[in-house]
């Protein structure tokens, strides 16, 4: 009788960041970046892969291991895999070259905004007016773009019908070192100088294709 393989349990890498640590600057220093990515996103990424590998999982993408935790209210997985996915999706919502909404996305921002000012206004409202940790996210749901946050770990991807087409971390950790308290000026500075049009043109383009659009890299083991 041969034996059964020993299940291996998914094990993620870091992401690499899609720019270098000063290419943000002065908008985002280097300093921030490299804590946030290095420290903070780093130990989401290692505590998910502990937790993993105690609970012995099977092999899932990060996007299916969120919706399993989440279902089965495993909040220490849900909680680390999700920031594990949230700030991947947030460094590609960055971009060293300053842009703007093109296209199909920018006629969409002018249908359901008004215009991308009136968009600007009330992301920043948003995230400004957004209660103790999270995200703030412009999505596409059911043909209609919007404006959410998140609390703490949460994410809108896992809700039937939303792509989620740029985020801003809004946890202190993201702007301390650079703007102190003053959240509302991180996120107009953000708004103005990094939001990354190109990736969430990609992204938007996905949610009328009704394709999964960006997803976290698949693990390297399990
Ligand atoms: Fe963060």
């Amino acid at each position: 009788m041969s034996e059964q393989p020993e299940r291996m349990a998914p094990v993620f890498e870091l992401p690499p960041l899609p720019y270098d640590l000063a290419d943000l600057e002065p908008t985002l220093s280097a300093r921030t970046l490299a804590v946030h990515h290095g420290k903070h996103h780093a130990r989401y990424v290692d505590t998910l892969n502990r937790l993993l590998a105690e609970e012995n999982f099977s092999a899932h993408s990060l996007e299916e291991i969120i919706a399993i935790a989440r279902a089965s209210e495993t909040t220490a997985l849900f909680n680390n895999a999700a920031q594990a996915w949230n700030h991947a999706f947030f460094w590609e919502s960055m971009a060293k070259a300053r842009s703007a909404p093109s296209g199909p996305l920018a006629e969409a921002i002018q249908a359901h905004f008004g215009s991308t000012a009136a968009l600007a206004e009330a992301f920043i409202a948003a995230g400004a007016g957004h209660f103790g940790s999270g995200w703030v996210w412009l999505i596409a749901r059911h043909g209609t773009l919007e404006v959410v946050s998140t609390h703490d770990a949460a994410t809108p991807f896992l809700e039937e019908g939303s792509t989620p087409l740029l985020t801003c971390d809004v946890w202190e950790h993201a702007y301390y070192l650079d703007y102190q308290q003053d959240r509302p000026n991180w996120l107009k500075s953000w708004w103005e100088e990094l939001a990354n049009w190109s990736f969430a043109a990609q992204q938007f383009e996905a949610s009328r294709n009704r394709s999964p659009g960006w997803h976290y890299p698949l693990p390297i083991t399990g």
